[in-house]
């Protein structure tokens, strides 16, 4: 019951971004240096995973070049002697990491999307990461989560305790404690209105489920906004098997809204062993 694969389902239409997004995916816009999907692949592949299965949609080319071998920079890097930055294009796909793309020909929502990866997954627990989370955590939340797959062998969805007045953004579970970070889910539901929402524990974009689910998106009817939701295929799990909550240990920046994708850049800068130390000279020099 290892966890071998995971989907990144990144044909949405990502109209919060727009104009950036009109013409590539918004899981390439980076942060500090690095493509938002590149911290997400990362992290799963710090978990054990080796096979990353992409969901694209109509702009899905800078997402392919992105993990494919470029030739001509590498020769022009490696004839220029920069080495350094030769290693840090080459370590973009490691080699034992495969990369396989499957179309999401229709933005229908993320259960769809997550179903279109039914085939490439097959009969095995698998890994949903949402590349617009992006993910601060040591160990890294992905890994935390598939150590407690390795100990359940159940789904895991990654939550967090979010403010009421946002309870409209996220799938919300409730259940029952099982110990300081684990609980068993008894409900999930997309999206309530605070005072309709079961609890504060919205889900992250993190999840490791098992391959029942597919059945259970199939069987759904359109949910909330007229898409094919992945949290009520998750409710439709829970009629026959466990699924647990997992609260994180970590940091999670929502880079699908505008504010959490420049607090994640300047975190992040911050953090960064190159330029912190000069971008936190120049944030203390900005007359706020
Ligand atoms: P979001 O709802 O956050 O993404 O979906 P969106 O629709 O692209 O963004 P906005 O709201 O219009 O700005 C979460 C994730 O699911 C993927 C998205 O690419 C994103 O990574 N997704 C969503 C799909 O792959 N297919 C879909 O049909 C819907």
């Amino acid at each position: 019951m290892k966890v071998n694969k995971a989907i990144f389902p990144v044909a949405g239409l990502g109209t919060r971004f727009l104009p950036a997004t009109k013409a590539q995916p918004k899981e390439m816009l980076p942060v500090v240096d690095k493509p938002l999907i590149q911290y997400a692949v990362e992290e799963a592949y710090a978990a054990g995973i080796r096979e990353m299965i992409f969901v694209t949609g109509r702009h899905k080319r800078p997402i392919e070049d992105h993990f494919d071998m470029t030739f001509e920079l590498e020769v022009a890097l490696e004839q220029a002697g920069k080495h350094d930055l030769l290693d840090v294009v080459r370590s973009v796909k490691p080699a034992d990491m495969e990369c396989i793309y499957v179309r999401q020909s229709q933005a229908l929502g993320l259960g769809h999307a997550v179903l279109c990866g039914q085939r490439l997954v097959g009969n095995e627990p698998f890994a949903v990461l949402l590349a617009d989370d992006l993910m601060v955590g040591e160990p890294p939340v992905l890994k935390q989560m598939v150590d407690r797959f390795a100990e359940w062998r159940a789904s895991i969805v990654a939550v967090q305790e979010v403010p009421p007045e946002h309870t409209r953004r996220y799938g919300i579970v409730a259940g029952a404690p099982v110990d300081d970070r684990l609980l068993d889910v008894q409900r999930i539901v997309e999206k309530p209105a605070p005072e309709a929402a079961p609890s504060r524990l919205g889900v992250a974009g993190r999840y490791i489920l098992t391959p029942g689910v597919f059945h259970e998106i199939e069987n759904q009817p359109r949910g909330v906004g007229g898409e094919i939701q992945l949290t009520d295929g998750i409710a439709g799990l829970l009629r026959r098997e466990k699924v647990f909550a997992y609260r994180y240990l970590g940091r999670r920046y929502d880079c699908g809204s505008k504010e959490g994708f420049l607090e994640a850049n300047v975190e992040l800068a911050l953090a960064h062993p190159e330029i912190g130390p000069g971008f936190r000279e120049f944030l203390r020099g900005l007359e706020l």
